[in-house]
């Protein structure tokens, strides 16, 4: 029986700049999303998130479609430049009310808003003074927490500070695929070690005031070794020290992996211990983002890391190129269980871009893969919970087709179809499908 637990999370996640759209209505400031996407060259076909699915004016009949599906749950992203246009000091009144009536809706419709604080949009106005790589700006990112923890603590229960901040360092500071467009492996450690003390004040003014939860997303992904030789072994251990160790061990050990030293060699920076002593500041979850695992082969030439990723030939790959591989879930969970300690664990992004097929005349869009997707990583999920995990929730990725960042629209995610002409929005094969999942808790998986 694949019965999940009462009290068990049924979500759907979104970003703010990926659905809202109207980004500069009602006194928002620029983020730096906007200014990339509008930057030449900088996303596929010179797409921006101005339109996106233009939920900013259609909230309430969105909210209306989480109720048909049967969420409990909503994750969804503040725009910081709308709240404070310039980053820090002035609060738009107009832009923070969006977000009020949004929170009122959900509870309304007997959903539990999860709020991030963080998923990627910067004020434009605070790259301008550095953005991450001030020191500044675990101050700034506190400042702008708490004026939101007053607006809506009394209704939210559940907050994240960032949203995967080794995305937002590997692609925006040492790629420079994602805003701001860095690429320099001097700034990537120290905008990450930023984010993480951005991530203890906030979290240390919410203890204040606040009285629910708080915690982080972090995207992981197994590594496994191509081969059992000592070179491909060592390979694999950077590629998971630099993208599942650095920010958990920081957080829950107050250090970061050895390799990070040898990956970033004279690049890597001199932490004091006292700044890494405090990145242990208790959470009261883990929010964990699972799309897929690589194997990883040492290769002299694949760049800082010195890894190559080999792609398995007999496996289903999504339009992205991620390898589906539902184990590696279960497999990682029970990782993060055993290594950070038993603390209440959330999926708050798991889901799959295929290609969809245009909605059929009957109006329906099938999307087969998709629900093999879902229904292959809800029973590795359930299988982590037999096998002990605390487990609370699961949050779809994502409620709508959206504004895929530097992929613009080409890369569809959602449970709804969104035509991007009109905006009608119509249920996959998919939607359907999760909703009877969520009638049943899992028991029709
Ligand atoms: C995650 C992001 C999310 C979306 C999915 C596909 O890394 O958090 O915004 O882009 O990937």
């Amino acid at each position: 029986m694949t019965q999940f637990p009462d009290g068990f999370l049924w979500g759907a996640a979104t970003s703010a700049y990926q659905i809202e759209g109207s980004s500069l209505a009602d006194g928002a400031g620029e983020s730096n999303w906007l200014r990339f996407s509008h930057t030449r060259g900088r996303t596929k076909n010179g797409e921006t998130g101005d339109i996106a699915c233009d939920h900013y004016r259609r909230t309430p009949e969105d909210v209306e479609r989480m109720r048909w599906l049967g969420l409990n749950a909503y994750r969804f992203s503040i725009a910081w430049s709308r709240v404070l246009p310039e980053g820090r000091k002035q609060v738009n009144a107009k832009g923070l009310a969006f977000y009020d009536r949004l929170v009122d809706l959900l509870l309304a419709a007997g959903i539990e808003p999860c709020v991030t604080l963080f998923h990627w949009d910067l004020p434009a106005a605070l790259d301008d003074l550095g953005g991450w790589l001030n020191p500044d700006s675990a101050g700034w990112f506190a400042d702008y927490a708490q004026v939101v923890f007053r607006k809506l603590g009394d209704r939210v229960p559940r907050w994240v500070t960032l949203n995967e901040p080794w995305v937002v360092t590997d692609a925006g500071f040492l790629h420079g695929v994602h805003a701001p467009g860095h690429a320099s492996p001097y700034e990537a450690p120290r905008a990450s070690h930023n984010l993480l003390r951005a991530h203890v004040a906030a979290v240390q003014a919410y203890r204040a005031m606040g009285r629910r939860e708080i915690g982080i997303v972090v995207n992981l992904e197994p590594k496994y070794a191509a081969s059992d030789s000592e070179q491909d072994l060592a390979a694999a251990r950077r590629a998971d020290a630099y993208m599942n160790r650095q920010y958990l061990d920081a957080l829950f050990f107050g250090r970061y992996p050895e390799e990070m030293s040898e990956i970033f060699g004279a690049a890597w920076p001199e932490h004091d211990p006292a700044s890494l002593a405090s990145l242990r500041e208790p959470i009261d979850f883990l929010g964990i983002n699972y799309y897929s695992r690589s194997v990883v082969a040492h290769d002299d030439d694949g760049g800082l890391l010195r890894t190559r990723n080999i792609r398995q030939p007999h496996a289903i790959h999504t339009e992205l190129g991620w390898e589906v591989h539902p184990e590696s879930l279960t497999r990682l969970l029970l990782w993060a269980k055993e290594r950070y300690g038993g603390l209440p664990l959330y999926i708050c992004e798991n889901g799959a871009a295929f290609y969809d097929p245009p909605v059929a005349i009957d109006g329906r869009v099938d999307d087969p893969l998709r629900v093999d997707y879902y229904r292959r990583h809800l029973l590795a999920a359930h299988a982590a919970i037999q096998q002990g995990v605390d487990l609370r929730g699961y949050f779809a990725w994502s409620l709508f087709d959206n504004y895929e960042w530097a992929e613009g629209y080409s890369r569809r995610f959602g449970l709804f179809h969104v035509d991007f002409e009109t905006q009608v929005r119509t249920p996959k094969a998919s939607a359907e499908y999760f909703k009877r999942v969520i009638e049943s808790r899992g028991a029709t998986l």
